[in-house]
């Protein structure tokens, strides 16, 4: 038997977007509590790229609420979105005004609760945003903190010193911007008249609070209660690893601090005092019936550190970025899993799975692009779905998409990129809106494709819509709707644990490039991350796979292609 994509019996199911004609359940989140995040997938809704309801060309509420049926077709449990609140949008909402409002340009109030109540009809969780390292510099606060004089209390909130330097002219220290350049602006007191300088670890625009406030502290736990009050299932903490910084703000002392980023140990960033503040909203979150959850957003120099963040009295989950930054390779991938399974499990959490997001190059051009790309993409996907725990998929990587790298110099938005020194891409490349459908960018993003998406899709995208893809078995969605499908049949799939399976026999081909795990019960996971065919035992019933093989040896073995991750089963 040929097997690609589907192994077993393909259902045709409604064409997406149509309203769902299978009825969805009602909510019962909130009522037992439940562990439903330990092993959840949950589909990363990038809002201004995800769908556009009211066709000004930027993704919001409504065209979120439109895609419900894909989602739940797809097979996610739930869905975390980005920031929608009140904002200038200097970094695409993650500098916000007011927590409490949502932006015109993404909808209203009553759209966010038709959303969240319509998810739940559809069996999805919400899991909003919450940005607490800083504000937008159009806060009411920052905004009364430049009115204020120096050392004013309305100054507190947030970080300001004097520079250093004869006359002051100098940044307080020598920390750098994640975004680039010194994390330091001066400001002018008055016209004309330099005067203290104010901490952004990104844009300007995004001025850090100062944690150490009551004040700070207080207002952030009313919006955690007003989105609670609202019905969401939980918080995706931005920069969760940001707001306390060391004692006397000493200088980091080197240079090109960012790309340190996950392997040292930062003066501003996971410092342990922040634990207090995710052990205080733990508590607000387990006040709530069913179980809310958080996520952490958390740039940790180690393993160790980062499960410091899933203790049980802290957050349920912290996104594995050190996953997601190992390379294709067998003993760096099973090391990494390795390692992560053993740290979650110090601290009783599972792990968090994955592969992309919207800051980070879509993960078929880190893995080389093309179609070589795609089908490391499509054996990595498997491979992560296949592992004990929770696991984050981005919008668009099931439909194969890779980062967009050619976008017109004068339609980039990001602040990264426009403050790099090095002319980087930013990352507007793995934020194009998303191809819904038709044969022309903007794709049916907008209702009626009656207006360009904010950033225009690439020509050949043509075949990798929504509606191209979706009764393709062998295409990337077809297969991750079965991955998803079958996570939930399974019972080895989701929570658990897993065994690697030193001793398959290998007929042919290199053992250095082959991973091979086990999960009770009999599940196995094959994945040949090599550039060569590799021939085992076949170690099961074939239930999918990442590409074509071949099943139908009459020997009993199996030729593993390269790139490929495959799921077999006792059954
Ligand atoms: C992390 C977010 O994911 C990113 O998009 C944003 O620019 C920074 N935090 C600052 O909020």
């Amino acid at each position: 038997m040929t097997v690609t994509g589907h192994a077993r019996g393909a259902t045709r199911t409604q064409p997406p977007g149509s309203p769902a004609t299978v009825p969805a359940p009602a909510s019962a989140f909130h009522g037992e509590a439940t562990p439903w995040w330990r092993d959840a997938v949950i589909y990363q809704v990038y809002i201004r790229s995800f769908a556009d309801g009211n066709g000004d060309g930027v993704g919001d509420l409504l065209g979120i609420r439109t895609r419900l049926p894909y989602l739940r077709a797809l097979g996610v449990d739930a869905v975390w979105i980005t920031p929608f609140y009140a904002s200038p949008m200097a970094d695409g909402g993650y500098d916000v005004a007011e927590h409490r409002e949502v932006d015109p340009l993404f909808g209203t109030l009553g759209d966010a609760e038709a959303l969240i109540a319509e998810a739940h009809r559809h069996g999805i969780r919400i899991i909003v945003d919450v940005v607490p390292n800083h504000t937008s510099a159009a806060h009411r606060w920052f905004r009364e903190a430049l009115d204020a004089a120096p050392r004013d209390a309305a100054r507190d909130r947030y970080i300001f010193r004097t520079g250093r330097g004869a006359h002051g002219e100098l940044p307080p220290n020598d920390w750098e911007s994640v975004f680039g350049g010194p994390a330091w602006t001066r400001i002018a007191e008055r016209p004309g008249e330099p005067g203290e300088w104010y901490l952004h670890l990104f844009d300007p625009a995004q001025p850090d609070l100062n944690w150490r406030h009551p004040e700070v502290r207080a207002e952030h736990e009313e919006i955690l209660r007003f989105w609670l009050d609202r019905g969401v299932d939980g918080f995706r903490i931005d920069v969760a690893h940001g707001m306390i910084k060391a004692d006397g703000l000493p200088d980091a002392g080197f240079t090109n601090q960012i790309q340190m980023l996950g392997s040292t140990v930062l003066p501003y960033f996971d410092q342990d005092e922040v634990h207090e503040i995710h052990r205080r909203w733990r508590e607000i979150l387990d006040e709530y019936p069913g179980e809310r959850i958080a996520v952490a957003e958390a740039w940790a120099p180690s393993l160790e550190r980062l499960a410091a963040y899933v203790r049980p009295d802290e957050l349920h989950q912290a996104f594995n970025f050190h996953f997601l930054g190992t390379p294709w390779q067998r003993d760096e991938l099973r090391a990494v899993i390795e390692d992560s399974l053993r740290t979650s499990a110090l601290v009783g959490a599972p792990t968090t799975w994955v592969l992309s997001n919207h800051d980070i190059r879509r993960h078929v051009t880190r893995y080389g692009g093309g179609e070589e790309g795609l089908r490391r993409a499509r054996a990595a996907a498997l491979m992560m779905l296949a592992l004990p725990g929770s696991a984050y998929l981005y919008q668009g990587e099931e439909l194969g998409l890779e980062e967009v790298l050619d976008l017109p110099e004068e339609l980039l938005q990001d602040p990264q990129r426009l403050r790099s020194e090095d002319g980087s891409s930013g990352r507007d490349g793995c934020r194009v809106p998303l191809p819904w459908g038709g044969s022309g960018s903007p794709y049916n993003f907008t209702p009626l494709n009656i207006a360009n998406g904010w950033l225009p899709a690439p020509a050949h995208w043509r075949e990798k819509t929504v509606e191209a893809q979706w009764d393709d078995a062998a295409s990337t969605l077809g297969l991750y709707r079965k991955a998803l499908k079958l996570r939930r049949d399974l019972a080895a799939l989701g929570d658990g644990k897993l065994d690697w399976r030193e001793d398959t026999e290998v007929l042919a081909g290199d053992v250095q490039h082959l991973l091979v795990f086990h999960r009770a019960p009999g599940f196995v996971c094959t994945v040949n991350v090599g550039t060569k065919p590799i021939t085992i035992r076949r170690p099961g019933a074939l239930e999918l796979a990442s590409v074509d093989l071949d099943e139908a040896t009459p020997d009993g073995t199996v030729v593993l292609p390269p790139d490929s991750t495959a799921w077999w089963t006792d059954r």
